[in-house]
């Protein structure tokens, strides 16, 4: 059995006073926890099997608990098992329906076993299998970047810098920037898997187990690559936690500067793009609006899922080393984070394929406030043997003449260029064109059409 006479459960034994009726409720974490119920009963199926090989339960008892186990599997999947909150947390409910359903041998299976290596051991198995899941959503929208990369090889738009027109470059860059940025969230990701792969079942309580147990069995059975070495370690480390609620926030961060930047193009100021109607919502004054919510909900949930960092590093920042019930949270900020993340990254994508590109606005944008001035300067340095300070000194001195006569770079005549710039030949004049800037970039990683064709080739391949 597992309760006694004196209270509900066999935890309490010893103690003769029923547990407050509201620390009961706000202590229990069955609500949040009974999403571990697979990785829970599959790490007692292995648990059990490696009992009995190392002959520490019989086959009959071990056989018992398999069967029970796997109809309580069957119960919670079919929604006929009744969780109780008075039982705390998902490895009690389940014991205690092992319980009911074969009997006092249901005892056998907390041997060389604590609630504090078996909640680890759930926690891990279950962030492997939601790594894996992120990865693949992370993959798709790395795919549905590239598609729309490679529409707009030759749009171009004014590069920023400070929000101020900078330089131009081509749409498609803009976009494999953000190829970058969701790589390294998969192998910040993919990274986490290495502690992941450590088995904390066998630590037992903190101090290890007298028991012959066979670490190396449960680790095989589960997936895991070793177990873990230091017991005490094992209850206390949260780390895989911050692992994942870390990489979850760059991730989140990584949207919502992209985000915060479509919205922008998205303004009326702006009009770079448009957004399909799948992705926008209406105002219920103003009959004419088409707002983009679905980027301002994705910028808006990074903030919850920083503060789940947060929440997990405070809560383990004075625990001394070893189990204790501050640690429960854990779970809470883990599922949190993953639904925000794996929402976010599922709608995010739904964006990218729904951005209406207006290439003309991009153009014309990009003919404002002199961004080939760079190119301009760089000229002078290549024709002229100018340095690249004097060259600089002398385009900010043509960008002032264009300024007060309000005309473009390329706009100015080639006898008022002399004046500023002696000797200059018309070349010169080449390279304000945008297409011939933005093709120019031709170092590695550079904005040219012929890098950007390239990296795409590369990405694809690498995706395969
Ligand atoms: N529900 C607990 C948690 O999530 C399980 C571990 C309980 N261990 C203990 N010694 N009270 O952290």
């Amino acid at each position: 059995m597992s309760q006694n006479k004196n209270n509900n459960t066999v935890w309490n034994t010893r103690i003769k006073k029923k547990t407050s009726n509201i620390f009961k409720k706000v202590g229990s974490s069955i609500k949040v926890d009974k999403r571990l119920y697979k990785e829970d009963i599959l790490a007692s199926i292995s648990h059990a099997e490696m009992l009995y090989k190392q002959k520490i339960i019989t086959i009959k008892i071990k056989d018992k608990i398999l069967w029970g186990l796997k109809r309580i599997q069957n119960e919670i999947e079919k929604k006929n098992f009744k969780f109780d909150e008075g039982l705390e947390d998902i490895h009690m409910n389940i014991e205690n329906r092992l319980f009911e359903l074969i009997g006092n041998d249901a005892g056998y299976l907390h041997s060389a076993r604590s609630r504090n290596d078996q909640v680890v051991t759930d926690l891990k198995l279950w962030l492997k299998k939601s790594t894996v899941e992120i990865d693949s959503l992370l993959l798709k929208l790395i795919k549905s970047l590239i598609k729309i990369s490679e529409k707009n090889i030759f749009s171009i738009m004014p590069g920023f810098t400070h929000l101020k027109n900078a330089q131009p470059i081509s749409l498609a860059h803009y976009f494999l920037s953000n190829v970058e940025m969701f790589k390294r969230d998969r192998f910040r990701f993919s990274s986490n898997m290495k502690s992941l792969n450590q088995n904390p079942l066998g630590a037992s309580a903190f101090s290890g187990t007298s028991f012959n147990i066979d670490r190396w069995y449960t680790t095989k059975k589960l997936k895991f690559e070793e177990p873990t070495n230091n017991s005490l370690d094992t209850v206390s480390d949260r780390d895989f936690v911050l692992d994942f609620l870390y990489s979850s926030s760059i991730c989140s961060m990584h949207i919502s500067r992209i985000a915060e930047e479509l919205i922008i193009w998205n303004s009326d100021q702006f009009k770079f793009i448009n957004l399909k109607d799948n992705i926008v919502t209406g105002s219920s004054i103003m009959p004419q609006k088409k707002n983009p919510d679905t980027l301002e909900f994705l910028r808006g949930k990074t903030g919850s899922i920083f503060g789940n960092l947060f929440s997990m590093l405070t809560i383990v920042k004075g625990l001394p080393i070893s189990y204790f019930k501050d640690l429960q949270d854990d779970k809470d900020l883990v599922f949190r984070s993953f639904d925000n993340l794996k929402n976010c990254l599922i709608i995010f994508d739904e964006v990218i394929n729904g951005i209406i590109v207006n290439k003309k606005a991009m153009l014309d944008a990009a003919k404002i406030g002199f961004t080939t001035a760079t190119d301009f300067a760089d000229a002078l340095v290549k024709n002229m043997n100018f340095s690249f300070r004097e060259a600089y000194m002398l385009t900010a001195k043509v960008v002032n003449f264009a300024e007060r006569k309000n005309l473009a770079l390329n706009e100015i005549g080639h006898e008022d260029l002399k004046k500023i710039v002696p000797k200059i030949s018309v070349d010169v004049m080449k390279n304000l064109d945008l297409r011939n800037s933005v093709n120019s970039k031709k170092s590695y990683g550079g904005t040219s059409f012929e890098n950007i064709k390239k990296m795409i080739r590369k990405h694809k391949k690498e995706i395969k």
